[in-house]
């Protein structure tokens, strides 16, 4: 059967490493930055026939589980209306000295994940991806059964959305462990809490 198209907005550390991991899997990826296609074609080159670049809008469209890897100050910027249904997978963190003060992080009011959410009312938001350092991703990961396999935490409110990316971490070498609700997203992180 066909692997799922993944759509990336955000082509950096994060971002890139997924396109590698996701490629070498068999999957074929969009990928999006802030610059444009044209500034993406060493990583697509690299990334070979299953990778193309397009605007984020695009690769909103296109892929059937889209990653938004782009500093959280910019996460009004993610498209809307063609993530509608679709499961994200949010990696971000919350760094003051780089997204500046958000005041219902600093409050506790809101996480991260859930200003996603909020932001994408019709998307089934899955927060992972958000502490392992990029380098790690094709590097840690494992076949299935391994001893000592590598585990990566996720969140989400859409159990059905939680059951894909668990089925996407495992074809990338890790186990999952679900901490439970997108609220609790903070809880295992590289940033500062939430
Ligand atoms: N690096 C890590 O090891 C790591 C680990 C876990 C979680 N995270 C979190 O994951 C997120 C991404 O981190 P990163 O290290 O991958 O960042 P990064 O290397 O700075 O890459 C950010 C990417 O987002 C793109 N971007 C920025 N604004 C955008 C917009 N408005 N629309 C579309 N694309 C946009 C950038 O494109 P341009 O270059 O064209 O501007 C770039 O491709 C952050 O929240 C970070 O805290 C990072």
């Amino acid at each position: 059967m066909a692997k799922p198209t993944i759509g990336l907005i955000g082509a950096g550390h994060i971002g890139s490493q997924v396109a590698r991991l996701a490629t070498s899997c068999g999957y074929p990826v969009v990928i999006s930055n802030s610059r444009g296609p044209e500034t993406l074609a060493d990583l697509v080159a690299e990334l070979g026939p299953r990778a193309r670049a397009a605007i984020a809008e695009d690769a909103a469209k296109t892929g059937d589980i889209v990653v938004v890897s782009i500093p959280l100050k910019n996460y009004r910027d993610v498209p809307v209306a063609p993530l509608a249904g679709k499961v994200v997978i949010d990696t971000n963190n919350y760094y003051p000295q780089r997204d500046g003060h958000i005041p219902e992080l600093d409050n506790e009011s809101t996480t991260t994940a859930e200003l996603l959410q909020a932001h994408l009312p019709n998307s089934k938001v899955v927060k992972a991806f958000n502490h392992i350092y990029a380098a790690e991703l094709t590097t840690h990961g494992q076949p299935a059964g391994s001893k000592n396999r590598r585990a990566l935490v996720i969140a989400g409110d859409d159990a059905a959305a939680k059951t894909v990316v668990t089925k996407l971490l495992d074809d990338f070498g890790f186990d999952t462990v679900d901490a439970g609700p997108l609220k609790e997203g903070w809880r295992r992180s590289l940033g500062v809490r939430p």
